[in-house]
C-alpha cells in the first residue's frame, strides 16, 4: 500500500455489541480531526457489496455515545464471503475513492477482513467488538462489560426467588463458543458451578456436589451454564438433573438477547473510544491490518490473522476460585 489514506469507511458487522457506537464516534472523529474523509459502511459488509454507504461528519455521531446497538447497523455477510462479492465490494470503495477500512466486530468480521485485504490493496483495522470476548490480544471486548453487568443484574433477581422457594436454578447465559460471560457472570453472583465450553462439563461430579449440599440443608443452588457448553445448555443440564435427582425443585432461565443490548457501561464507553482513535492513528501512521486491543491497559496490536487463530486461555486461578469459594 502506497497511497496515503484520505478517505476512511466504518462499518460494524456480526453480533452487535454496546460500545460500538462509542466506538464509531470515536473513528469519525478522529478522522475528521485529521482532516480525513469519513464514511458510514450500512449493514456489516452487506453495505460494501451493495454500496450502501453515507457520508459522515461530526454531527452524524452526536448523542450516540449512551446508545446501544449500532447506527450503521450490522449484518452476518453471506455475500462477502464469496469472492464475487468482496470484488464488487472492493470496487465500490474505489469508486467511491475510500482507501482504509476500520471493521468493529468479533472473529467472523475479522476472518472476511483478513481475506479481503489479502485480495486487495485496502488497508484494514480491525476492533474487537463482541460481548463473548473470545479474541485473543485483547482484555476487553466492546460490549463485553455491559453484557455481563446485563448478566450479573439479572442472575442476582434470580437468587432472590431462588432463595424465597429454595430451589435450584439453571441460568444460560451468551457464549457460544466462549465461557467467559458465564465465568464472569457466575463468580460475581456466587454461583455454584459454572459450566463452559472450555472446560469438560462432569455431570456426574454436578451430581454428586449437588447431593452433598442437599445433605447440608444447601438448597438454593444457582448454576450458570454458557449456552456453548459441549454438554449443552440450561434445558439439557435441567433435563439430566431432573432425572438424576427426581425431587429437585428446578428452573431454566434463559436471558438470550437481553445480553446484547442496553446503555454501555463507563468501562465499554472508555475501551471504545480509546480503541477507535489509535484505529484511526494506526492507519495514518502505516500500521495496517492489525486489531487494536488493550493488555494491562496499554493498547496492543496484533495481526487480524492471530486475533482470530488464537483464543483467549481461561485462567485456571479463576476455576479454582469458582470451586473454593461455591461450598
Ligand atoms: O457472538 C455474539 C453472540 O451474542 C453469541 O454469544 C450468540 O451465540 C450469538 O451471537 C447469537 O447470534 P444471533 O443474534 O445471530 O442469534
Amino acid at each position: 500500500m502506497s497511497q496515503k489514506v484520505s478517505r476512511i469507511g466504518v462499518l460494524t458487522s456480526g453480533g452487535d455489541s454496546p460500545g460500538m457506537n462509542a466506538a464509531i464516534r470515536a473513528v469519525v472523529r478522529t478522522g475528521i480531526y485529521h482532516k480525513l474523509e469519513v464514511c458510514g459502511i450500512m449493514r456489516g459488509y452487506n453495505g460494501m457489496v451493495e454500496d450502501e454507504i453515507i457520508e459522515m461528519n461530526s454531527r452524524s455521531v452526536a448523542n450516540i455515545i449512551q446508545r446501544g446497538g449500532t447506527i450503521l447497523k450490522t449484518a452476518r455477510s453471506k455475500d462477502f464471503f464469496e469472492q464475487p462479492g468482496r470484488f464488487k465490494a472492493y470496487e465500490n470503495l474505489k469508486k467511491r475513492g475510500i482507501n482504509g477500512l476500520v471493521i468493529i466486530g468479533g472473529d467472523g468480521s475479522f476472518r472476511g477482513a483478513q481475506q479481503f485485504s489479502n485480495e486487495f490493496d485496502i488497508p484494514c483495522i480491525g476492533l474487537p467488538g463482541t460481548i463473548d470476548k473470545d479474541i485473543a490480544g485483547t482484555d476487553f471486548t466492546i460490549g463485553f462489560d455491559t453484557a455481563v453487568n446485563t448478566a450479573v443484574e439479572a442472575i442476582d433477581k434470580i437468587r432472590d426467588t431462588a432463595d424465597a422457594h429454595d430451589r435450584l436454578f439453571i441460568v444460560e447465559v451468551m457464549g457460544r463458543d466462549a465461557g467467559y460471560i458465564a465465568l464472569h457472570s457466575g463468580i460475581a453472583c456466587g454461583a455454584e458451578n459454572i459450566l463452559i465450553p472450555e472446560t469438560k462439563t462432569n455431570i456426574n461430579e454436578l451430581i454428586r456436589t449437588l447431593t452433598e449440599k442437599e445433605k447440608r440443608k444447601k438448597l438454593v443452588n444457582l448454576i450458570v451454564v454458557a449456552e456453548g457448553d459441549e454438554f449443552g445448555g440450561a434445558t439439557e443440564v435441567s433435563k439430566v438433573i431432573k432425572e438424576r435427582l427426581p425431587n429437585a425443585d428446578i428452573r431454566v432461565c434463559i436471558l438470550g438477547h437481553i445480553q446484547r443490548g442496553g446503555s454501555p457501561t463507563c468501562l465499554d464507553r472508555l475501551i471504545a473510544s480509546r480503541m477507535g482513535y489509535h484505529a484511526v492513528e494506526s492507519l495514518i501512521s502505516g500500521r495496517y491490518n492489525v486489531m487494536v486491543g488493550i493488555v494491562n491497559n496499554k493498547m496492543n496490536y496484533i495481526p487480524l490473522d492471530d486475533a482470530v487463530k488464537q483464543k483467549q486461555k481461561i485462567n485456571n486461578e479463576w476455576l479454582r476460585i469458582v470451586k473454593i469459594l461455591a461450598s
